[in-house]
């Protein structure tokens, strides 16, 4: 047998990272460059996937970020056609840019509605075409997509982010179906509270600085009810993507990953 460390490589590769400005975008994009890959850093955060592109160029991996937002077809149609004119093929796709909205059903606004669908879901969706277009012509590639644990337990407030993750879930599965026979993979991860920018808003000053008190308060009751007894961290997602990434998850297409301390085991 080959040694192990060689199927996590992912030296030669070229990978796009969406939502690479912050959070578990950010850490995804950092750890597929540290394993060899070409990263591009997309955000709709010119500055933020800058940041991330020069912290990975710093440890002398491959990293250049873009501008994109990913509700829009045609800007994501010209990332995958950019990178792929300009490093002669996509290896992995990792669509992880998405928003939270808490509100009750009765309180959303149909504004509110179609702002999460356009990013949580068609974006998503639109990344996915992109990239399997170009996949399927290469005859190879991973695809993966960010779910949420909000799909395995209902919680209040939070119909259009979950419905829009069940449906990412959907469309990972189909997809896998459609694409599979041309060595393309698809999977997605349902990850349980991860601490982030998304989720520590809840407990962050406007000047950046972190309210522990309210901190405690938002994790305690998680934390407590998560076997594991820890909340995750961007890293713990950041190493699930690389396996899906790589060649160690060849057999591996349609699955929803769950990393997610064990709050939920469907
Ligand atoms: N943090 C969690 O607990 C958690 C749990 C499960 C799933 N997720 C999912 O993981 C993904 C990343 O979440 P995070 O916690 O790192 O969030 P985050 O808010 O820290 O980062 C999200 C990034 O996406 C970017 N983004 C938002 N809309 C965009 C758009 N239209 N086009 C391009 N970029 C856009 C933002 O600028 C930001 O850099 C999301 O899809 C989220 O739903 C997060």
């Amino acid at each position: 047998m080959s040694d192990p460390r060689d199927a996590f490589d992912l030296t030669g590769r070229v990978a796009v990272v969406t939502g690479a400005g912050s959070g578990i975008g950010a850490e995804t994009a950092r750890v597929l460059a540290a394993a060899g890959a070409a990263v591009t850093c997309a955000d709709r955060n010119g500055p933020a996937a800058a940041a991330t592109a020069r912290a990975i160029t710093a440890t002398g991996a491959t990293g250049a970020a873009a501008v994109v937002d990913v509700a829009q077809h045609t800007e994501v149609d010209e990332l995958l056609e950019r990178v792929a004119a300009e490093q002669g093929r996509v290896d992995v796709m990792a669509n992880v840019a998405g928003i939270i909205d808490h509100q009750l059903v009765v309180d959303t606004s149909e504004a509110d509605l179609d702002q999460i669908l356009a990013v949580n879901l068609k974006g998503v969706f639109f990344g996915c075409q992109a990239a399997a277009r170009r996949m399927v012509t290469q005859g190879s590639g991973s695809i993966i997509n960010l779910s949420s644990a909000a799909i395995d337990a209902p919680a209040a407030m939070l119909a259009g982010y979950a419905m829009t993750k069940a449906a990412v879930a959907q469309l990972t599965k189909t997809l896998a179906v459609e694409v599979g026979p041309a060595g393309v993979r698809v999977n997605a991860l349902a990850p349980g509270f991860i601490l982030t920018p998304m989720v520590g808003r809840h407990f962050t000053e406007p000047d950046g600085t972190i309210d522990e008190e309210r901190k405690e308060l938002t994790v305690a009751p998680i934390r407590d009810a998560t076997p594991l007894r820890r909340i995750g961290a961007p890293e713990d997602v950041a190493l699930a993507i690389l396996y899906l990434a790589s060649d160690a998850s060849s057999f591996m297409t349609g699955q929803i990953l769950r990393p997610n301390g064990g709050v939920a085991m469907p």
